[in-house]
């Protein structure tokens, strides 16, 4: 007996889980540093991954068009490849205990530590109108989404590695209080991909909010637009396709092909010797588009159905519901709430 228990505890699988907001379709920044991995890890895990429209509130939202992106952004994370057979693929707040366990562990979490949240900073600047508390207390809801389900990994791109250190912080202090009751969850970012950058600067993160649309691929683009934005890039005056320090939109591009075609550095460089940054700049478009193809059809084809995607939503909506349930019934009595 105890050796089969043994046996299952070890063939039991790690979970993953990751979110992305629903604020605009998908970028190529979310694809390669977040959304394409998920994809891949589905046999080897226990994979989750959600909708997280709750955090899109915490910038003011058309109500009519944010109903209508989440649904699309649904439909966008199958079409990139999330089997709902395989993974549990869910809307956010579809599942209150999101938000139960978020109030909660925002009672231990301080000002302090909020306040040096670097996405708290470049965004209350950016929306200096609207500078809110859910923004402020945004780090709790995340720390809420990983630890109800009792993650082990959380493949991101770099930007929300300040958030996993959170999360990470936040359950270790709850568990030195009230005794083991969160997995404390590691970060997986990607080697390369994890900071995929503006075309138009560089040196600047790839965004959907860029006012430039020429700053960023979305993956539903259509292959001329894909093109026309790489042949756009900015890059520098040299003529040498190669990767080195300073040339940040060579840099980049080569590390979009890298990872696009599974080639390395030093094999792209010399696919590219003697050749110009037109033939380049055209190279990797061709290869992006090519990859995105597949995303485009598939979107095509799901956001056309309804009734599909409500049935998708509503099974992921009940199963999350009951994992999480679990961790929040935990919480609840160990922090002193009158069980009903
Ligand atoms: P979001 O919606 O901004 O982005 C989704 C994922 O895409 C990654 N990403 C990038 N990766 C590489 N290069 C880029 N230019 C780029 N831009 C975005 C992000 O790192 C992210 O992995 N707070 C999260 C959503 C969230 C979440 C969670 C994630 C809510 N709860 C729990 C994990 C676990 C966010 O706003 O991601």
């Amino acid at each position: 007996m105890e050796g089969t228990e043994q046996a299952e505890k070890k063939e039991k699988k790690k979970v993953i889980l990751s979110g992305i907001q629903p604020t605009g379709v998908f970028t190529l920044g979310n694809y390669i540093g977040a959304v394409k991995n998920w994809g891949k890890m589905q046999d080897e895990y226990d994979c989750a991954y959600f909708i997280a429209d709750l955090h899109s509130l915490t910038i003011r939202q058309d109500p009519a068009a944010l109903r209508k992106q989440s649904l699309d952004a649904f439909a966008l994370l199958l079409a990139c490849g999330i089997d709902p057979e395989k993974s549990l693929v869910f809307i956010q707040s579809h599942v209150p205990a999101h938000s139960e366990l978020s109030w909660v562990l925002s009672c231990y979490t301080q000002f302090g530590e909020l306040s040096r949240m670097t996405q708290f900073k470049d965004k209350s600047a950016r929306h200096a109108d609207n500078v809110n508390a859910g923004l402020f207390t945004y780090p709790a809801l995340m720390a809420a989404d990983i630890l109800l389900y009792q993650a082990d990994m959380v493949p991101v791109g770099h930007d929300q590695k300040q958030h996993l250190e959170f999360t990470r912080d936040v359950a270790t202090r709850f568990n030195n209080l009230y005794g083991s009751t969160f997995k404390i969850p590691e970060a997986y970012i990607p080697k390369a991909g994890a900071r995929v950058m503006s075309l138009q600067e560089p040196t600047k993160k790839m965004s959907k909010s860029d006012e430039n649309p020429n700053a960023f691929i979305t993956i539903l683009d259509e292959p001329n637009v894909i093109i026309n934005k790489f042949k756009r890039a900015v890059t520098d005056s040299e003529k040498e396709v190669c990767f080195r320090e300073g040339k940040d939109g060579i840099n980049n591009l080569m590390t979009i092909y890298s990872v696009i075609t599974g080639r390395t550095l030093e094999q792209i460089e010399q696919e590219f010797e003697g050749k110009g940054y037109g033939d380049f700049k055209l190279a990797v478009g061709e290869a992006v588009s090519e990859e995105l193809r597949e995303v485009r059809e598939n979107f095509k084809r799901l956001s056309a159905d309804k009734a599909y995607l409500e049935q998708v939503y509503q099974a992921g909506a009940q199963k999350a519901a009951a994992i999480s349930a679990r961790t929040l019934a935990k919480v609840k009595k160990k922090v002193g709430l009158l069980v009903k």
